[in-house]
């Protein structure tokens, strides 16, 4: 008896470690658990997921399409999938892929894909990174479904050489030995991995970054990503190091800020899921860049507008019928009293607890470029915060799960009573604008400048050949 059950459970050990073995083999790790998490977190940190991922269940299996002033570029499958992503990817591939922007096959990537930021990372990180893409990721084997197709010559990857011989800065991170180790991991994170820099600061003709305005402020799509520099008038320089961390890590700074459209992608993948000493690392590298622009003498910033204006005053004894005989459309305050102040409260008040905002003080209401008042009035906000928080406002751009769709009239006279009531009144909106912004902001002139440049790069050419031809001819 006592035989029997010993060996019985001999042979469940011997199955165990039968089984160990077999699942051992399949999964045989080159790389420590350590070096994986430790890549894992630099992917977060560096929101991969944000552009790689299309739908939730297929993490970096690409799909997801990147507007650019010049087309959509779409985000390809980095699983490590042999078949349909970068699973035989080298550790040099993948390196030259994330810090000089060329692919495996030698084709070179549109920096839609943050290179020139990631030229930044150091090659301890990029081993973690390779290491948690070999190992820490499900392969996913099939290829999404848009690719990327852009209008000639855009189409043409090899005119990215030049670009990156003139704009791309491939040099590696270097401390700077005069300011603190805190200061340097912030400087090392916002400029690599965390990108601030790829969003925030305004880009050239050719979509260059302009280094000197670093930080200053820079159209994305319909977002305006605004100026974060250190300017008490113009930029962030009136928040403090606590003020910004709380900002990353919830994407709500009671009285100042809340983050709708691309920033709150990033605070929900990225921002909010890194430690508490790393986000107050970026907040002191990011409280300490100047502006290259003068402040302003009037001294108010975009947090010190507006105030507590009960909008139904404004058109007590006007019906709707009479609102719109005197302009067209509904009277903004109307339309506010019949969408908005629900949850924003009838003089724009917000809620007690802040999860509804007030409208008044905010960046969104005083800020001179419109374009994110009109953006989060068209596509509302979706925000979620790592405890599992939801934070939700439906969009009224005529969406499936909108509310009331408003068409740009609409639009227009609400965003223009909001300003006047509670924000920048010096700001003001046409349905042209909200137009733009439905669109997905302002095309670029950038095709036609490379058509141009190409037309004149032909012309030469051909003048050369007449020219080389001519003197053979005298020659002979
Ligand atoms: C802002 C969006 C964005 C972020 C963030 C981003 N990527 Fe990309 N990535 C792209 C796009 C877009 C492409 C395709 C570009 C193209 O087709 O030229 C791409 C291409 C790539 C490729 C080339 C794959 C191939 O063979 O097609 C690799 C490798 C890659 N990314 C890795 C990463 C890693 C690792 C991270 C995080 C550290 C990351 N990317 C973060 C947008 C992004
Ligand atoms: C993908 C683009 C993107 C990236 C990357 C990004 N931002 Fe932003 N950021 C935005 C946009 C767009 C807004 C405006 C959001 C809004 O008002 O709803 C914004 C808003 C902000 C604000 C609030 C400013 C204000 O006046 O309301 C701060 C502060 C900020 N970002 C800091 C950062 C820092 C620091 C980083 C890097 C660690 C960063 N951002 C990376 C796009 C981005
Ligand atoms: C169902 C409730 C609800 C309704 C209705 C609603 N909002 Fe919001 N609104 C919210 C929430 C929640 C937020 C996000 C707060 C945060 O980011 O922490 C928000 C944020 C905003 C912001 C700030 C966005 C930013 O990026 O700073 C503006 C502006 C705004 N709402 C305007 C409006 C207008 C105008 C209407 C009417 C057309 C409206 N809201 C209707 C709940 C609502």
């Amino acid at each position: 008896m006592r035989n029997t059950t010993s060996l019985l459970r001999n042979a469940r050990a011997l199955l165990a470690i039968a089984a160990l073995a077999v699942t051992g083999a399949a999964m045989a790790q080159n790389y420590s658990t350590e070096l994986i998490e430790k890549g894992r977190y630099l992917a977060t940190a560096s929101d991969c997921i944000a552009c790689h991922t299309a739908t939730k269940d297929k993490p970096m299996a690409g799909g997801h399409a990147i507007s650019s002033p010049v087309g959509e570029i779409v985000a390809t499958n980095i699983t490590p999938s042999k078949t349909h992503g970068i699973g035989n990817y080298t550790e040099q591939q993948f390196s030259d892929a994330l810090r000089k922007g060329v692919r495996a096959d030698g084709a070179r990537l549109y920096p839609a894909m943050p290179y020139t930021a990631f030229a930044r990372l150091t090659n301890e990180d990029v081993h973690a990174l390779y290491a948690y893409f070999m190992e820490g990721v499900k392969p996913v084997d099939e290829s999404p479904k848009a690719s990327t197709s852009l209008p000639f010559p855009m189409n043409v990857r090899a005119s990215m050489i030049g670009w990156n011989l003139l704009f791309a800065d491939d040099k590696p991170f270097e401390a700077d030995a005069a300011q603190s180790a805190q200061w340097n991991r912030g400087a090392y994170l916002a400029q690599g991995p965390g990108h601030c820099m790829t969003c925030h600061t305004p880009r050239g003709a050719l979509m260059q970054e302009l280094g000197s305005e670093s930080l200053s402020g820079a159209q994305i799509g319909a977002w305006w990503a605004p100026d974060i520099t250190n300017s008490k008038t113009h930029g962030i320089g009136s928040w403090s190091v606590d003020e910004l961390t709380t900002y990353l890590r919830t994407g709500h700074l009671p009285g100042k800020a809340q983050a709708a459209g691309p920033m709150a992608e990033a605070i929900t993948h990225s921002f909010s899921r890194m430690t508490e000493s790393d986000l107050r690392a970026i907040s002191t590298y990011i409280l300490s860049v100047p502006s290259h622009k003068p402040e302003e003498p009037a001294g108010r910033n975009r947090f010190a507008h507006g105030q507590a204006t009960d909008a139904t005053a404004s058109f007590r004894g006007t019906s709707f019928a009479e609102g719109m005989k005197q302009s067209g459309v509904a009277l903004g305050s109307q339309i506010f009293t019949a969408n908005c102040a629900s949850c924003h409260g009838a003089s724009g008040q917000g809620t007690q607890d802040g999860y509804y905002p007030a409208l008044f003080g905010k960046s969104i209401t005083g800020e001179a470029n419109p374009s994110n008042l009109i953006a989060a009035i068209l596509s509302g906000v979706d925000r979620e915060t790592p405890q599992g928080g939801h934070v939700f406002m439906p969009p009224f751009g005529g969406q499936d799960n909108a509310m009331v769709p408003l068409n740009n009239d609409e639009v227009a006279a609400l965003s223009n009573f909001l300003l006047t009531s509670y924000g920048n009144p010096g700001v003001s909106v046409t349905a042209a604008q909200v137009q733009t912004i439905r669109e997905g902001g302002e095309k670029s002139s950038l095709i036609l400048l490379a058509r141009v440049g190409m037309a004149v790069a032909a012309v030469i050419l051909l003048l050369l050949i007449v020219l080389i031809a001519r003197k053979r001819r005298n020659r002979v």
